[in-house]
């Protein structure tokens, strides 16, 4: 039987080159952090149980964002360098033979595919380790690979403690190996801090383990931007834009029609049934399921949000964390706030708010209406203008309106209210009881006509 795998995932360090509060890991790419999209593809390769991540710079942030996959976690309160965030986990790795993968969690392009290919090439070799490499254009900031006469591995050395002969080597360490998990532990305590940061750098290990003639191994990976690791800011839209094309062209494939893929924003977990069209700028954000034959208008916002099928959110329309049946339409220039739940055929139209309001089946707001704290029955409709007053500066009211019910335009619904099935408000009402069941509401002060007074006016005169 093959010998176990297990991975370690580095994650304690701040990330100082971010320039940010926040740690490294922490920080989105395609929607996702850098340290969830590094999990996952450990997670395709070995089970859960059997991935630690070293924590240390908000280390509780971290351990909730990933907590959830079942992953271990080891802390590095104070970060000495990679070699030494590999020695804290020595306990939880336990003994028994296995190998040992190491992997920084800001490489977020790395797919599993290629981890499963130098796992492979381990698991084939006597070698103590078999490392990673790439030729990136640039390759500033990496370890450069240094290759004996023979063409083998000798050692590793960091940009920082590199000669210029050094630093022009373009072949570098991704910063991925596979360990045989016993030399690993045997030798990782000869490496010295020697170096302008005082840190004990993992990538030593090769030259350690050189002199106790041990082989080293590398493979060389042709795609250098898939093992990209993120410092920077910079790295980050990088990585960000990889993502996002990996999403819309997976999308794509699945059958999503997506007008100008280039200028949309998709966020990786988004999820889009067959024959949907995505206009231009749209961006598709969060937790978001959308079915089949839906149309999304162009520079449209979807966030957290469930479309079911053959849903039209029309131009300019802003959707968050509501849920919408089949055959909804919205916008264009809607608003959705948190909370909303459209039924079946329902719709909300131009400038058109929402917040926590169900709007029942069939029933329609075209227009310029607001609607929040609201139960709204089937087949009722709302003019234009018409509000619900919800708040009264202290707190949160509800308004109920029964199915069937017309509301004229520009009334307004001073809640608590309910105004019941079937229904009449007249428009510009200030509603501020309950209207009955099949009744017509009047609120308004009543229209009077004083002829001539215009032509009086105009002349100078009064009265
Ligand atoms: C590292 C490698 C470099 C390689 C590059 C690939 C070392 C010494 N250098 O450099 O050869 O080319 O990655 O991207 O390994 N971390 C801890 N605890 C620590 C120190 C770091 O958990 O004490 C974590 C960091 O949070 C980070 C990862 O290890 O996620 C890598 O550290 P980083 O400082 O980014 O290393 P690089 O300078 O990029
Ligand atoms: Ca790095």
């Amino acid at each position: 039987m093959d010998i176990p795998v297990n991975v370690l995932i580095l994650a304690a360090g701040l990330g100082t080159r971010m320039k940010s509060k926040r740690a490294k890991v922490l920080h989105k790419a395609g929607g996702r952090t850098l340290i969830e999209h590094v999990v996952a593809t450990a997670a395709a390769l070995t089970p859960a149980e059997r991935i630690i991540v070293v924590v240390g710079h908000q280390a509780e942030r971290v351990k909730e964002t990933v907590g959830g996959s079942g992953v271990r976690f080891v802390e590095q309160p104070e970060q000495k360098g990679t070699a030494h965030a590999v020695q804290v986990c020595r306990e939880a790795v336990g003994d028994g033979d296995s190998l040992v993968v190491v992997l920084y969690g800001d490489c977020p392009l790395l797919g599993a595919g290629t981890m499963a290919k130098l796992v492979a090439h381990q698991r084939g070799s006597t070698a103590a380790v078999t490392l990673l490499t790439a030729e990136p254009e640039d390759p500033t900031g990496y370890g450069r690979v240094l290759r004996g006469p023979g063409g083998g591995v000798e050692a590793v050395v960091e940009q920082k403690a590199a000669t210029p002969d050094q630093l022009a080597v373009r072949e570098v360490n991704a910063g991925i190996y596979c360990f045989r998990g016993e030399l690993l532990w045997t030798h990782l305590g000869e490496i010295r801090p020697e170096n302008p940061a005082g840190e004990f750098y993992l990538t030593d290990i090769v030259s350690v383990f050189r002199r106790a003639g041990l082989g080293v191994e590398a493979v060389s990976h042709p795609d250098a931007r898939e093992l990209l690791g993120i410092n920077t800011r910079v790295e980050l839209a990088e990585a960000d834009r990889v993502l996002r094309e990996r999403t819309v062209r997976r999308l794509m494939l699945d059958g999503v029609s997506i007008d100008r893929p280039e200028t949309v924003t998709i966020d990786c977990q988004v999820r889009i049934g067959r024959d949907t069209a995505v206009g231009p700028f749209v961006q598709i954000l969060g937790d978001t399921r959308i079915g089949e034959d839906c149309r999304i208008g162009a520079c449209s916002i979807i966030q957290d949000s469930t479309l079911a099928d053959r849903v039209v959110v029309a131009p300019l329309t802003l959707v968050a964390e509501s849920r919408l049946d089949e055959d909804v339409q919205v916008g264009p220039f809607a608003r959705l706030r948190p909370g909303n739940h459209l039924e079946a055929g329902a719709r909300a139209g131009n400038f058109v708010e929402m917040k926590k309001a169900r709007l029942g089946a069939g029933s329609k707001a075209m227009h310029l209406a607001y609607l929040g704290d609201a139960v709204i029955g089937s087949q009722v409709n709302i003019g234009a203008g018409a509000i619900t007053c919800n708040y009264d500066g202290a707190h949160k009211h509800q308004t109920s309106i029964g199915d069937g019910a017309f509301v004229g335009s520009n009334s307004t619904l001073v809640a608590p209210v309910a105004i019941g099935a079937g229904s009449y408000v007249g428009a510009a009402s200030v509603v501020t009881k309950e209207v009955p069941e099949d009744a017509l509401a009047i609120g308004r002060a009543r229209q009077q006509n004083k002829l001539g007074w215009a032509k009086r006016r105009r002349r100078g005169q009064r009265g």
